[in-house]
């Protein structure tokens, strides 16, 4: 029952509720036709790369997966949370079938809780689903001899007076194709990283096929909130 009159009730806390739904509400809006321009684009760019529908439907579809996958990593955040590196490269992992704590041919070590802005998420995890579907059809988690190290750094204070995050993936012990032999399907992967990456995150790339497999490296701007949560998990004075 509900009692009207009489009792003053204070409201403040109910309009602060209201206001702050009407913001989520707004940010969601913006994310979905972020994100449905994003679905467009990759739908686009995979057409233009596939020699039939067979080939679309599969490279769509992974991109497609990637992609929710990082919707998943949203979503679990509570308020003034951030997306890690290590969770997001442990997503992406795990989808090509190598788990966290695993041993064997694939090392995956760096500092845990990098805490990646929330517009570098999208498009750092896209690359590196390119990197890990490049490894499964061509390098190291798809021969039986390849390894795999990923490593990663964070620089307190790289370029801009920000702190960075310096991530190194190199595969070894893969049998390569002839030097100067033309990519096998259409080269986005290494489009998106060696082009949109310093074009869309300022990041800073390199990309290599070395005799015995692939090394790449991005550099990205991290979080500022970053360094507050490094300083009492780490005892490197650095
Ligand atoms: N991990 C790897 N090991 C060995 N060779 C690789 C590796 N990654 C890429 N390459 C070589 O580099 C080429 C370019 O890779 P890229 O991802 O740009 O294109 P793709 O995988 O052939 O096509 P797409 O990514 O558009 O499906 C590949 O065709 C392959 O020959
Ligand atoms: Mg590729």
């Amino acid at each position: 029952m509900r009692q009207i009159g009489g009792i003053g009730r204070d409201i403040t806390d109910e309009r602060a509720t209201a206001k702050r739904m009407e913001v989520l509400v707004a940010e969601l809006q913006h994310r979905t036709r972020n994100l449905i321009a994003v679905v467009r684009s990759m739908a686009d760019k995979t057409l233009r790369s596939s020699g039939d529908l067979l080939e679309f439907r599969s490279s769509f579809r992974e991109r497609l997966d990637a992609l929710s996958r990082v919707q998943g990593l949203f979503s679990r955040l509570k308020d003034g949370d951030r997306v890690t590196f290590d969770e997001l490269i442990h997503t992406e992992l795990a989808a090509h079938g190598v788990t966290k704590g695993q041993s064997g041919s694939t090392i995956v070590e760096g500092p845990a809780d990098v805490r990646l802005r929330s517009t570098t998420v999208q498009t750092l995890a896209m690359a590196l689903h390119e990197l890990a579907t490049n490894a499964v059809k061509y390098g190291a988690l798809g021969q039986s001899s390849g390894q795999l190290m990923i490593t990663w750094s964070l620089e307190p204070s790289g370029p801009g007076n920000k702190p960075w995050l310096h991530i190194d993936w190199r595969e070894t012990g893969i049998v390569m194709q002839p030097p100067g032999s033309a990519p096998r399907g259409s080269g986005q992967g290494r489009e998106l990283i060696e082009q949109a990456l310093p074009y869309q995150l300022d990041a800073k790339t390199s990309y290599e096929l070395l005799p015995d497999g692939v090394h790449c490296t991005i550099s990205v701007p991290v979080s500022a909130t970053t360094l507050e949560g490094n300083e009492h998990e780490s005892s490197d004075p650095a």
